[in-house]
């Protein structure tokens, strides 16, 4: 196996079993769709990137309507399956293995696009690129992506970033790829930090407690890049963190 596949499958076990694979919260995904009102009453729903699943779950739950829940990786869509069993809600999730950066779905036939801390992997500017093919007529994105919330960051933010995700941009940045991208921005709005912590980062360091004496270097090496990752979120949140971008195709 290679290097990059070994790092992306010991990432994947530091995962498993969470309900949620990257920060957010129920309750304020709740609030951000509160605020789109241009929703059809069935909408075309696809959860791209969507882990285990937290987010596709909501959203069948809440519009009762079929979502199509993209990952690349079988095991968190496993456990996306079971628990769309165990709630009841299995006939409403269309599970879907495959690249993000590769959908072959046929043009303009998805209403409400969703995606929670994944679109990074394309880059924001490259998932929109990517994804506004999708998008029917008028219909809604919601992707919360990592975003700087300041033009000027201290320099331990900078070069954590710069190395991380060097494409990361502030939210003024994201906006103009939104618009150039073929989007209307219609807000954006800020995920508590609280969220990172009691739904991400707490259940995430009881993984790194059981992992954190395996042998394999690989996973050492995660472990101790997550744990670089909480200390620098610890320090610095008011810098940082994901915005909620809620665009409209135009
Ligand atoms: C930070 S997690 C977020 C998961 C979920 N949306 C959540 O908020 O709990 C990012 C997800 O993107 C998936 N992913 C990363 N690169 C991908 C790609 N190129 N194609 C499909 N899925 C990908 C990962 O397997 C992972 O489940």
């Amino acid at each position: 196996m290679e290097e990059q596949e070994k790092y992306i499958q010991a990432l994947i076990k530091l995962h498993l079993g969470l309900e949620r694979q990257g920060p957010g919260d129920t309750n304020y995904s709740n609030h951000i769709l509160s605020l789109i009102t241009e929703l059809p009453q069935n909408p075309r729903i696809a959860d791209i990137g969507c882990g285990a699943g937290a987010g596709t779950l909501f959203l069948a739950d809440r519009f009762k309507s079929k979502v199509r829940a993209v990952d690349f990786s079988r095991e968190f869509l496993d456990e996306l399956s079971n628990r769309a069993k165990q709630r009841e809600l299995e006939h409403l999730v269309e599970t879907v293995e495959c690249d993000m950066g590769s959908l072959d779905w046929e043009a303009e036939t998805i209403d409400l696009l969703w995606s929670e801390g994944a679109a990074y992997n394309l880059t924001f500017e490259g998932a929109l690129k990517a994804w506004r093919p999708l998008m029917a007529t008028d219909g809604i994105a919601v992707i919360s992506e990592i975003s700087y919330f300041t033009s000027e960051v201290p320099e331990p933010v900078r070069a954590y970033w710069q190395n991380a995700y060097p494409a990361i941009g502030t939210e003024s940045e994201n906006s103009v790829h939104a618009n150039k991208s073929g989007f209307e921005i219609l807000g954006i709005h800020r995920l508590p930090s609280k969220a990172w912590w009691d739904n991400y980062y707490e259940p995430l360091r009881e993984n790194m407690n059981t992992l954190k004496h395996s042998k394999d270097s690989i996973m050492q090496s995660v472990i101790n890049e997550t744990e670089e990752e909480m200390k620098l979120f610890e320090e610095y949140e008011k810098y940082y963190g994901y915005s909620f971008y809620i665009m409209k195709a135009v």
